[in-house]
């Protein structure tokens, strides 16, 4: 039998606070799945891709293609599992846009042409290759939004995590979006509130809320219910 993409098991997640984020989560998502998380706000999405990075750690057990999350292993898994994180700003730190898309290939060790060829090419797709030099704080918040995915693009993860990355696009972008991401062959896991995008790019649909999952099924199963869909304050997707 293959290895999972990702393996969940009964994982709760409490903030520090007593909130309590997520519930008893168990999921398996096989590799070359796209995946897709909708859920209202407060839902635990989020909380949900935290955890599979092992950057949040709760009660359970989660697997990244079949290595079990935890200190020892985390610097493994964020070679297997690359994030793109809600805030683009937690992403892009470095003084130009090249440095910051550079910066994960750097880390793996890859020679000086490889990176240059890893940055050009994650740039190019997200149509930020004539703002390479820019400072990254000098960009729009959509050409953030695009530039925080092209830094975890350029280290070719198997498994990619997206919250919330059509936030700030306007319907070129997001369209082109679709686009890149429906012709990655990679695993993808797409945290969003925007259910026309959802349904665009997901192969399968996870709803939660309140820390649960309350659906797991095809986009039309889920997504086509509109007694499920406005339980859980969402919306049809057309
Ligand atoms: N740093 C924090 N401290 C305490 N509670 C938090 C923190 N971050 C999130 N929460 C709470 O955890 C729960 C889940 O939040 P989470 O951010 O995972 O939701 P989400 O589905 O991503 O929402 P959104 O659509 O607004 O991004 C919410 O009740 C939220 O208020
Ligand atoms: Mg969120």
């Amino acid at each position: 039998m293959s290895t999972a993409a990702l393996k969940i098991v009964n994982y709760s997640y409490h903030y520090p606070d007593g909130t309590v984020a997520l519930e008893n989560i168990s999921l398996t998502i096989r590799h070359g799945e796209r995946v897709v998380i909708i859920g209202p706000n407060g839902a635990g999405k989020s909380s949900l891709l935290l955890g599979m990075a092992g950057f949040a750690r709760g009660e359970g057990q989660i697997w990244v293609d079949g290595v079990e999350v935890g200190k020892k292993t985390l610097k493994t898994i964020r070679r297997v599992i690359g994030c793109c994180l809600e805030n683009p700003d937690d992403q892009l730190f470095m003084p130009t846009l090249r440095d910051d898309v550079g910066f994960g290939p750097l880390n793996m060790g890859l020679s000086a042409e490889q990176i240059q060829e890893r940055v050009d090419q994650a740039l190019s797709a997200v149509g930020l290759l004539a703002q390479a030099d820019r400072p990254p704080h000098h960009l729009s918040a959509g050409q953030k939004r695009v530039a925080a995915l092209a830094t975890v693009l350029s280290m070719d993860p198997k498994i990619l995590t997206f919250d919330e990355p059509d936030g700030s696009l306007d319907p070129r972008q997001r369209n082109g979006l679709i686009e890149l991401l429906t012709g990655l062959e990679q695993t993808l896991i797409i945290a969003t509130c925007n259910m026309k995008f959802a349904y665009a790019i997901g192969d399968r649909v996870i709803l939660i809320d309140g820390g649960q999952i309350v659906a797991d099924g095809t986009p039309d199963g889920v997504m086509l219910d509109p007694m499920l869909m406005v339980e859980h304050g969402l919306e049809l997707p057309s």
